[in-house]
């Protein structure tokens, strides 16, 4: 579906609408085993979080959200449509979000991710993230499993 789109100067990085959450939750629910819903992104935006998208006229590719206070940022979710991986989309959205939380003022980012995830991983070590901890039994257990996947806390120096 999107491997028609070669012009990369098709593709914006603007903020996240309230009229395109149809189309990030789907984004979401195809890419995650407990995906946020709507009603997540719309605290999200409402509580003034980064809330971003890599778009096109009539597409989502991306969409990304951090919280940033008091000298930290945490990134929240960040998801790249599973048609429009693998072509910097993700990378490329990471990067603008710790732009915008340098921008206001973060100085450290953390965030969390499932040990099993080796993409999401390798992207974040390539930008400079190290792991700083982990959460035991962090994710909820998919449905018919009992077992809870731990997290690793992965930090960032925005300095
Ligand atoms: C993780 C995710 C955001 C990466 O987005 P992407 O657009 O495919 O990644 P990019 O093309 O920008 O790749 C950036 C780097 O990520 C890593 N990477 C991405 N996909 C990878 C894969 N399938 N295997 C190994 N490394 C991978 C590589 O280090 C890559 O750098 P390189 O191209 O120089 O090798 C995307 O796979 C995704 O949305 N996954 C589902 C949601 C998710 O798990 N989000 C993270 C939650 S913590």
């Amino acid at each position: 579906m999107f491997q028609t789109i070669t012009d990369p100067s098709q593709v914006i990085c603007r903020r996240m609408r309230p009229s395109d959450l149809d189309l990030v939750v789907r984004n979401e629910e195809i890419s995650y085993p407990n995906p946020w819903s709507k009603r997540v992104f719309l605290d999200c935006l409402r509580a003034g979080y980064e809330c971003w998208v890599l778009a096109t006229r009539d597409r989502i590719l991306a969409h990304g959200v951090l919280s940033a206070a008091v000298g930290e940022s945490h990134l929240l979710t960040l998801c790249v449509h599973p048609d429009a991986r693998r072509k910097s989309y993700g990378r490329r959205m990471l990067k603008h979000l710790l732009k915008e939380a340098r921008r206001l003022g973060a100085d450290t980012c953390f965030l969390e991710v499932r040990p099993s995830n080796e993409s999401a991983r390798s992207l974040y070590y390539s930008q400079g993230f190290v792991q700083v901890g982990e959460r035991r039994g962090y994710y909820p257990a998919e449905t018919g499993s009992t077992f809870r996947e731990d997290a690793l806390i992965l930090s960032c120096s925005l300095l």
